[in-house]
């Protein structure tokens, strides 16, 4: 059945908006749809008409504004925040919140706004931007509204957005030399882990290190995110120091209205603020707040040599689900014209209506890995991809990999090192294995696994697949 009704792509904002006013509540804008999806699959959220702006010149800027602020355009993903130098150094929190979303191939198209506009009170950017004192812009045919990100949320995964509304910006200031920033996250495993916990400090200090200003946000611990106003007034006037870091933790903890829910108890979530806020404090009283982020250099993204998204030129296109309007796109380097999935997911139409049965269906919700493929270069999940967002777009699966019949180097290490037992995981292993070499030709083994976090196996075991990664790095420097 399809998701939706008709999927318009549009090339300017202008056209976004207009489709906006006319649909009203039966449309929603799509930006990377890794929460959008999965809330029509579950029938959480059921709009028959999707917006994707992502084809749209421009809307994916990080820039310092001449307004003194920094300002992050609605198609800012995860990935490109994490290592963006501006944030690494002006907006710590930010870069690190982001960096601790789910795994490569979602931060490769899961967004800041989109994250935002879900509002769920884990979410990670948001308790951040709220230490930053962020604000976004509203804009519909009527105009443009000013909301500071304070006034943004009326309860859980609920907001003031209009529906004939769209964020276009997000701006806050940068940390200048007297402040400093940290965002931490307690997760039930590393990746992939929505927060049981998350907390973002920002601190201001005078020249004799006395704190002038604390900002303290509180995530996944009340039905919106939360500042603890009364730890943050027990750092005003005082240095850092082991006494006033315990009064202010404590008093963020009273600041907590958990839950009991399946991620942790009320208690727990209690505990774990308290021992966040110590971390964070000490951290910054350490002068160490970067807490293991990887330099932008270093950091694994599996988003190959794709700096910008690519954008579409010409009017806006509509694909109807029930309608013969073709997806016309690259795959494996073949153009294709594919009619009959403008109402399905990517993975659907690469293994139902071409035939590509490689990228397989583990989850579908993006737990898994299984259908990793290449949008426009970057490692993207297949299952969480509309299929009318490939139309214009360049396509590699697990079957385009091999070159004249020759095995790709993953592949023959993967046989090599024994790294397959059942092979059902192996084709998206292999995808992202492959992109990580082409982004990093000599991994570091912590590389590695970050490249893999998005992966799940459950008969090989991962030490073999690390193996025969490293093995394809080497034969590729014997090469
Ligand atoms: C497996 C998995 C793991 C995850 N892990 C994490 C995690 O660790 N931490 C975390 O915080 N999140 C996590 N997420 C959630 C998700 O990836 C993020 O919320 C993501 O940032 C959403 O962005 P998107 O671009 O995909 O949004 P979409 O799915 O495209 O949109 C989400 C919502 O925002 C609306 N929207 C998007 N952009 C705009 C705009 N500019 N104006 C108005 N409305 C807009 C859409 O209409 C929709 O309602 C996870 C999700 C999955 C599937
Ligand atoms: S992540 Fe796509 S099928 Fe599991
Ligand atoms: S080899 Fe069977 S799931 Fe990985």
């Amino acid at each position: 059945m399809a998701l939706w009704d008709v999927y318009y792509t549009v090339t300017n904002l202008d056209d976004a908006i207009r489709l906006l006013r006319e649909h009203k509540e039966k449309a929603r804008i799509v930006a990377g749809g890794t929460d959008l999806l999965i809330e029509m699959q579950n029938k959480v959220r059921t709009p028959s008409v999707l917006i994707d702006v992502t084809r749209v010149g421009g809307l994916d800027e990080i820039r310092m504004g001449l307004d003194g602020l920094i300002h992050i355009g609605p198609m800012v993903t995860h990935a490109q925040a994490a290592a963006s130098p501006l944030l690494q150094e002006q907006a710590l929190p930010l870069a690190q919140a982001c960096w601790w979303v789910g795994a490569p191939a979602l931060r490769n198209r899961g967004t800041i706004m989109g994250n935002l506009v879900t509002a769920s009170p884990a979410n990670d950017t948001i308790t951040a931007l709220r230490a930053l004192r962020a604000s976004l812009i509203l804009r519909s045919e009527r105009g443009d509204r000013i909301m500071p990100l304070s006034d943004f949320y009326t309860g859980v995964r609920r907001t003031v957005l209009e529906p004939d509304e769209m964020v276009v910006d997000l701006t806050f200031a940068p940390l200048n030399e007297n402040q400093r920033g940290v965002y931490l996250k307690l997760g039930l495993r590393r990746v992939l882990a929505i927060a049981v916990t998350n907390v973002a400090i920002v601190l201001t200090f005078d020249e004799n290190r006395n704190i002038t200003g604390a900002r303290i946000a509180l995530g996944s611990v009340a039905p919106t995110i939360i500042r603890a106003s009364e730890a943050e007034a027990a750092l005003k006037g005082t240095p850092l120091s082991a006494g006033s870091i315990a009064e202010a933790a404590n008093r963020a903890a009273q600041a907590a209205r958990p839950i009991d829910d399946v991620r942790g108890s009320a208690w727990f979530r209690t505990e774990e603020v308290r021992a966040l806020v110590q971390r964070g404090l000490e951290a910054i009283q350490m002068d160490a707040p970067r807490l293991g982020l990887p330099e932008p250099d270093a950091m694994v993204r599996l988003g190959g040599k794709a700096k910008r998204l690519p954008k579409l030129c010409g009017p806006t296109i509509a694909h109807h689900a029930d309608g013969d309007e073709p997806i016309q796109c690259v795959v494996n380097g073949e153009n294709v014209s594919v009619q009959g999935a403008n109402g399905k997911t990517l993975l659907r139409m690469l293994r139902e209506d071409l035939g590509l049965t490689g990228s397989k269906p583990g989850c579908e919700e993006g737990e898994c890995g299984a259908c990793t493929i290449w949008l426009d270069g970057m490692a993207t999940l297949a299952c969480l991809t509309p299929a009318p967002r490939a139309h214009g777009a360049r396509i590699t699966t697990i079957e385009g990999l091999s070159k004249d019949g020759e095995l790709h180097p993953v592949q023959e290490a993967f046989i090599k090192e024994d790294a397959v037992q059942c092979g059902y995981c192996t084709p998206g292993f292999v995808m992202s294995a492959a992109k990580l070499l082409e982004e990093i030709p000599h991994p570091t083994q912590e590389q590695i696994k970050t490249a893999l976090s998005g992966n799940l196996c459950r008969c090989t075991g991962y030490y073999k697949i690390i193996r025969a990664v490293e093995a394809a790095a080497m034969a590729g420097s014997k090469n």
